[in-house]
Order: C-alpha cells, then sequence, then structure tokens
C-alpha cells in the first residue's frame, strides 16, 4: 500500500491520472506528529501548473465518468468500502500519528466511513427524475412534458479539515463520484498523509484514471489558485468560517457548500433529567478534545438548575480519559492539533479567568494536552462566551429564562447545531423553533450522524446542505428535456 504512495525516504506522491507523481519542484511539507512531534511524513507542495495538470486531468477524465452507469459506479465504491475496512489497521495507525486521534476513535471513523460510502452507492442508484405535464400551468395544453433527470455538475474540488480526515474527505468524494462527478481532493495538511491513503484505497478499488485526484500544499499558498481556478465546477468544503469566508468571497458564479466553524450551545431547562444531560454534555463537549465542529461549545443553563448540574459535570468530566494516544487506546482528551491551537485555547482560558469566571475544574496545559476545563459564571463580555475554541474548553452561562437562553444562543455570530435539554415536549419545540441553527436536538449532544440526515449550518457556520442524500443533490442540477407533442 505505502509502497505506491511515498517513496523510501517517507516523501508522498499525489494522485494525477490515476500515477503516483513526486512534485517537480522537489519542495515538501514535513508532518510531523502532535503526540510526539516525530516527522509521519512529507507531502509535496504542489507548484499552480501541477495544479493545472491536476484538474485537467480531472475535466478530462469526467467526460467518460459521467456515463459509465450508476451501477458500475456503485460497484466500485462498495469494494471502496470493503478495502477501506480491510486496511483499518494500518490507517487507524496513520491517523493516530498525524491527528492525534486515540485508536479506537480512528477505527470508528475508518468504519463510519465504509458505512458512508456503501450508503452512498445506495442512494446513487435510487436518484429518479421526475416528468412534469406542461396542463398544470395555466394557459398551457397537454401537449407539453419535461423530462427532469439528474446531471452531474463535471470537477469537484473537495477541501477537508484536519479532524476527521478520512471520513470528511470520503463524504464529498463518494456523492461526488456516484452522481458522475470527477473530483480533486486537497486534504488539510496536517491530514494529509491520511487523505492520500483514502485516495489510494478508491484507486483499488476502480476508480478510473483522472476520476479522483489529489493535490498538496498549504492551504495559505495554494488555496487562492486552487479555489479560484477556471475548471473547477463546485466547491465542497469543511473548516474553519475565516477560510469559508475567503473563499467566497474570491469566487465567482461557483456553488459552494460550506460547513464550517460552530459554538452549539447545550440548553437545560429546570425540568431535565439532570443525569442524562451532563452525561450527553461531557460526551459532546470533550470527546476528542473538543476538536469537533459539533461540539458543545457552551452550556447555557436555567439559574435554578445550575449549582445541581455543574457538580454532575464536575463528577463526570473528572472520569474522562486523559493522555497520549501512543499509550492508550481510549481517550477523551488528547494533545490538541498543534501548540499554535493549543496557545489559543489558553488565551480563551486566561480571558475569562481575568474577567471573573468561577474556573469549577482544569485550566492547565502539559504541552498540547490541555485539562478538560469547565467555566462557571461566564458572561458577555468573555471571549469564551463567543469564540470557537475548538479544544477541551466549555463555559457555563447562567439565565433567568427561555427567552434569556433563547437571546444569548442566537446571539453568537454562528448557527451550526443546538441541543435543548427538558421533559416538556412544548418548551423542546418551541425553543427549537425560536432557534437559528441548522439542527436542534432534543434531548442528545449535537453530533452530525447519523449521516443520511441533512447537516447544515447558517449564519457563519456555513451554506448548502450536506448528508449523502442532500450532498448528492447539491453536487448535481436536473436537467430538463422538454417533449412537445404537434397534436
Ligand atoms: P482550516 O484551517 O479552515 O482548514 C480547512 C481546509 O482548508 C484545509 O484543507 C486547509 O488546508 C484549507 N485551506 C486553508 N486556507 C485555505 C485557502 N486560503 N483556500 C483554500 N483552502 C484553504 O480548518 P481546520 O483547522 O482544518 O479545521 C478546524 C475548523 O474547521 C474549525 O473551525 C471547525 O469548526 C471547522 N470544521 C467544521 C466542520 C463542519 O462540518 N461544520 C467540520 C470540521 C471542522 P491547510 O491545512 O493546508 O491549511
Ligand atoms: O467536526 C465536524 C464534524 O462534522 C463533526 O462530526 O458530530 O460526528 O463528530 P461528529
Amino acid at each position: 500500500m505505502f509502497e505506491i504512495i511515498k517513496n523510501s525516504e517517507n516523501k508522498y506522491k499525489n494522485l494525477n491520472n490515476g500515477v503516483w507523481e513526486t512534485s517537480e519542484s522537489n519542495k515538501f511539507i514535513d508532518i510531523y506528529s502532535p503526540l510526539d512531534q516525530r516527522l509521519v511524513g512529507s507531502v509535496p507542495a504542489m507548484t499552480s501548473a501541477e495544479v493545472d495538470k491536476t484538474i485537467a486531468s480531472a475535466k478530462e477524465a469526467q467526460k467518460k465518468w459521467k456515463h459509465i452507469s450508476v451501477n458500475e459506479r456503485a460497484e466500485i465504491l462498495y469494494k471502496a468500502a470493503d478495502l477501506l475496512i480491510k486496511h483499518t489497521d494500518e490507517l487507524a495507525e496513520l491517523m493516530m500519528l498525524e491527528i492525534g486521534k486515540d485508536i479506537k476513535s480512528a477505527h470508528s471513523e475508518i468504519s463510519r466511513t465504509a458505512d458512508f460510502i456503501r450508503f452512498s452507492a445506495d442512494s446513487g442508484k435510487s436518484v429518479s427524475g421526475e416528468s412534469i405535464p406542461g396542463d398544470s400551468f395555466p394557459g398551457f395544453k397537454n401537449n407539453k412534458v419535461s423530462v427532469v433527470k439528474r446531471e452531474p455538475l463535471g470537477v469537484i474540488l473537495a477541501i477537508s479539515p484536519f479532524n476527521y480526515p478520512v471520513n470528511l474527505a470520503a463524504s464529498k468524494i463518494a456523492p461526488a463520484l456516484i452522481i458522475g462527478n470527477t473530483v480533486v481532493l486537497k486534504p488539510a495538511t496536517q491530514g494529509s498523509l491520511s487523505g492520500l491513503y483514502l485516495a489510494r484505497i478508491f484507486q483499488m478499488a476502480g476508480v478510473p484514471d483522472g476520476v479522483l485526484n489529489t493535490v498538496t500544499g498549504k492551504g495559505s499558498e495554494i488555496g487562492d489558485y486552487i479555489t479560484t481556478h477556471k475548471d473547477i465546477n463546485f466547491i465542497n468544503f469543511t473548516g474553519s468560517t475565516e477560510v469559508g469566508q475567503r473563499i467566497s468571497g474570491i469566487t465567482k458564479m461557483v456553488p459552494l457548500l460550506m460547513e464550517l466553524g460552530g459554538k452549539d450551545a447545550a440548553i437545560v431547562l429546570e425540568d431535565a433529567d439532570l443525569e442524562m444531560t451532563a452525561t450527553q454534555i461531557v460526551a459532546g463537549a470533550y470527546s476528542y478534545s473538543g476538536q469537533r465542529c459539533t461540539a458543545v461549545k457552551r452550556i447555557i443553563v436555567m439559574d435554578s438548575v445550575a449549582d445541581e448540574l455543574i457538580a454532575m459535570l464536575k463528577e463526570k468530566i473528572s472520569q474522562l480519559k486523559i493522555g497520549n494516544p501512543l499509550e492508550h487506546d481510549q481517550l477523551d482528551v488528547v494533545p490538541l492539533i498543534s501548540s499554535k491551537a493549543a496557545d489559543f485555547v489558553m488565551e480563551l482560558i486566561a480571558d475569562a479567568k481575568d474577567k471573573g469566571a468561577s474556573l469549577v475544574l482544569g485550566g492547565n496545559r502539559e504541552g498540547n494536552l490541555i485539562e478538560p476545563t469547565l467555566f462557571d459564571h461566564v458572561t458577555r463580555d468573555m471571549r469564551l462566551a463567543w469564540e470557537e475554541p475548538f479544544g477541551p474548553v466549555v463555559p457555563v452561562i447562567r439565565v433567568a429564562s427561555k427567552e434569556e437562553a433563547i437571546e444569548i444562543a442566537n446571539a453568537s455570530e454562528y448557527g451550526l447545531q443546538s441541543s435543548v435539554f427538558t421533559q416538556n415536549i412544548n418548551d423542546a419545540f418551541y425553543i427549537a423553533d425560536s432557534l437559528d441553527v441548522g439542527t436542534v436536538q432534543i434531548n442528545n449532544k449535537t453530533e452530525r450522524g447519523p449521516d443520511h440526515f441533512p447537516f447544515l449550518g447558517v449564519k457563519s457556520s456555513g451554506m448548502g446542505t450536506q448528508g449523502i442524500k442532500y450532498s448528492i443533490e447539491s453536487m448535481s442540477r436536473p436537467k430538463a428535456t422538454i417533449v412537445n407533442l404537434h397534436i
């Protein structure tokens, strides 16, 4: 497996038109493990000429790929899912080293991805069109019918983030391919080794030359070039709001699907089952150290039950497993992806402390490992109330009423998900209907899956809708052929 995608010096290659190529620039970016700073591998910093060549391959290959039957495309995806499972151990090890995920979570990301790929194949096979009679519109007779089917868009640029290097790459690739697009994958640099491995899996499954290609290089260097390339027909991006806004600001007439940052609130009402609520919040907030877009990133709780909830949270947080995945198989809190990320989280902690928030537990750092941290009495003047830490620190904001909870929840620039914990279905729906977010979870932590559900963010959290059927729809368009009968 590895011998094809990298050389003996651990320098990885890119997939272009079915061939794994080294960069002509001979410039490489070293990828160090967040777990022990070892060099895991190096990826080419591709030149703009190489990017051109790769996109040209994808454009040319799409002409044939879109005519391959959906049934054949699905067979390739089923095979890719099987191969992914077969190679789980090797890929999980690479993911652990590259992005610091504990081995159990890496395994579960891979198996979820195989399920995602299979479900995409199934969903692609059931895409259907419609025929629309003309006479339902005033002034038209029964001599006209529109036959509507779905067409691929062309070349999809898939840009994935570091935190799910396999799943959030495959969740763009599989729906794109099944409907007849070709793909250029630009993985997060920290995560690109896992992304290249995934590309090799698809190639081994029989994805034809040019149908899936990869581009590596720092987003800050090649991002603008690739996102504004004239032969890119759609950009499917997951990452930070900052980069998402940049892309939407410089692209022209290219449809975008963007899943960006979040500040998901868990709203806890007086009648909530506090034991269950605390369990859900702790799992939602701290797994993979909070490096998930859907992590619970603030707790908005009725003052009357805040003390009781915080005591339960404290107890559960203190039972979390913290450490280095090189030493333990199953952990909740692991070292953050980089020291820059850890510095940022510590800044938010310091700001909350300075402004008078009460530290319930945590707050310390050892290298890039930050203790799971909870603050009570967080107020609106604190950065932690609004900013996304992408780390294991959560603010508790106390409120006196449902209206205040809704107002604070909606005051965020983000609108990915929210949770509402209550036993009153009327309150649950009232609050759900009042929140400016893509999804509201009633009595559950915020989370993306199951992956066939629609997944979307509003405001600064994104545009467009993911989820298997929705991703296929986003990356295709209707094509109408109108039959006119002259009778
Ligand atoms: P990021 O820094 O925005 O990077 C995401 C991707 O964009 C990477 O592939 C990155 O490449 C690339 N990129 C950077 N600058 C670019 C540019 N100018 N043009 C084009 N691409 C560019 O995000 P991250 O640190 O990987 O992930 C953390 C963020 O993503 C958090 O804000 C999180 O909430 C969000 N996220 C959201 C979702 C969701 O579904 N809503 C899911 C996961 C993560 P390089 O690595 O080479 O810079
Ligand atoms: O990081 C963003 C992912 O889309 C979150 O997925 O809720 O399954 O962890 P998840």
